[in-house]
């Protein structure tokens, strides 16, 4: 632990001896017991499924108090990004750690429109997929192929321009996530424009068509970048991390985003707001009874979960989903869909849970994914690029703790140990003889 200060140690009582252990203290107070010698002194390994005790890593990038509901990008706090800055601007904080000034900023941005096309030759890809495939599929696997079309990547990410890497990746994915829609739906691809800004672009790359002279909604655009800065970054989550332990093998950045973006689909992940919008959907089909839900979450018979509530770090409302419900209630009502039934659902549903004892003593409240998915939905944006969306906004974070992690002094490939529970030695059996 180079970075965080020293401060005192622990003293671990096993049945043959007793070790001591370093403590270390983060500039937010974080303590750490540094277990790193244990085995080696010891013979003992600890064990915790989930790593729900366990840091991995320093990080100067984001703190996260999950029991007084604090997020904050490098010092920032996530109310004030989110209230004043475009999404670019975070991701350049992130990454560089700082924000930008306005020059810098006009750099970022030119970077961004002159990296934003693909190249032609990737447009076979997206038109050789059956047209039914899953955004996200198509999303990890054009990020991957990326590596073989711009293999520079990895020498600028040695340092030389670190945002044209920035740029190229964060342009680009836009690109991406709005052709694999117009793929899906059979539609020509509309390729970026320099005249719009970075969201403009993909909501203009999604809804345009050579019959929709599409104009983006200033509305839609505002909740667009809030949306993103509110997903930038979630320090050490389980697509983060796949970020961290795929890029500790020694590959690409692009190798270890597109093994993030599929650990971001899965349903207790990113592909929560997909889920959110699924269920909250059945409910109403099923005639809207929130009550029974609430009891089908909690009985012990079903694996079924609300989904859209509950996270392994907050344990009160998520600062995020706060902003989002905010930010959804003020669209919807901007957009004469105030009455939207789904949204009528879901605050019905957290009514309800906030009040019910299962729910309060699992300290289990709406989480980012809550309300996301009903703002996008009134975009008209459909449910298979929600996905999607929290990919292009969590993509600057991948980013910035892949960078965080090569250019560390830490260079350790990850990998955990276990507790082996399997058949001790036995005797080999020839074929002809097993029964
Ligand atoms: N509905 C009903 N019960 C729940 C829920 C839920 N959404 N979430 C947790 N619980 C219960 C769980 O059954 C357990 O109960 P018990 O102690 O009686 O066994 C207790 O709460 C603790 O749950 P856990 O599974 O140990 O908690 P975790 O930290 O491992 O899981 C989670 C966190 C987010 C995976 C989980 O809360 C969940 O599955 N939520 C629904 C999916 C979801 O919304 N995911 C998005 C997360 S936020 C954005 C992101 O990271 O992508």
């Amino acid at each position: 632990m180079p970075k965080a200060q020293k401060s005192g140690t622990a003293t671990l009582q096993l049945p043959e001896k007793t070790v001591e252990l370093p403590i270390y203290v983060g500039t937010e107070g974080e303590r750490a017991i540094d277990i790193g010698a244990l085995r080696k002194e010891s013979g003992y390994i600890t064990i915790d499924p989930g790593f729900v005790n366990s840091g991995a890593c320093e990080s100067d990038i984001t703190f996260v108090d999950g029991e007084k509901g604090i997020l904050r990008h490098r010092g920032y706090d996530i109310e004030e990004l989110a209230e004043n800055c475009l999404f670019l601007e975070v991701a350049y904080l992130l990454v560089h750690g700082k924000l930008p000034n306005r020059s810098e900023m006009q750099s970022f941005s030119r970077l961004m429109n002159r990296n934003s096309m693909l190249h032609e030759d990737m447009i076979n890809f997206f038109n050789n997929y059956p047209e039914g495939a899953h955004p996200m599929a198509v999303l990890s696997a054009m990020v991957v192929s990326l590596s073989s079309f711009y293999p520079e990547i990895e020498r600028e990410s040695e340092g030389a321009d670190l945002d044209m890497t920035v740029t190229r990746l964060l342009s680009k994915l836009r690109t991406i996530a709005a052709f694999s829609y117009k793929k899906s739906i059979g539609e020509p691809f509309v390729y970026p424009s320099h005249k719009f800004t970075y969201c403009e672009n993909f909501l203009n790359m999604m809804f345009s068509s050579p019959v929709n002279d599409y104009r983006p909604d200033p509305l839609a655009v505002r909740a667009l970048n809030l949306f993103l800065v509110l997903h930038a970054d979630h320090e050490q989550n389980c697509s983060t991390s796949v970020v961290r332990f795929v890029g500790s093998a020694g590959s690409n950045l692009y190798a270890s985003i597109a093994a993030a973006i599929c650990a971001l689909w899965g349903p207790l992940h990113g592909g929560a707001n997909e889920a959110v919008i699924k269920m909250l959907e059945q409910i109403r089909q099923e005639g809207g009874n929130v009550a029974r839900v609430i009891e089908r979450a909690k009985s012990r018979d079903t694996s079924f979960r609300l989904m859209g509530f509950g996270h392994r770090v907050y344990k009160t409302y998520d600062p995020r989903a706060k902003i989002a419900k905010r930010a959804c209630r003020q669209l919807l009502d901007k957009m004469g869909m105030g009455g939207d039934p789904l949204l009528e659902i879901a605050m019905e549903l957290e009514e309800r849970a906030l009040k019910d004892d299962y729910f309060v003593s699992r300290h289990l409240y709406p989480n980012v994914d809550f309300y996301t998915g009903i703002a996008y939905r009134a975009m008209g944006i459909p449910t298979s690029m929600f996905t999607v969306l929290f990919a292009l906004g969590r993509l600057p974070g991948w980013i910035a703790h892949w960078l965080e992690q090569h250019g560390g002094e830490v260079k350790k490939i990850g990998r955990p140990r276990q507790v082996y529970t399997g058949p001790v030695r036995r005797a080999f059996v020839p074929l002809d003889e097993r029964e």
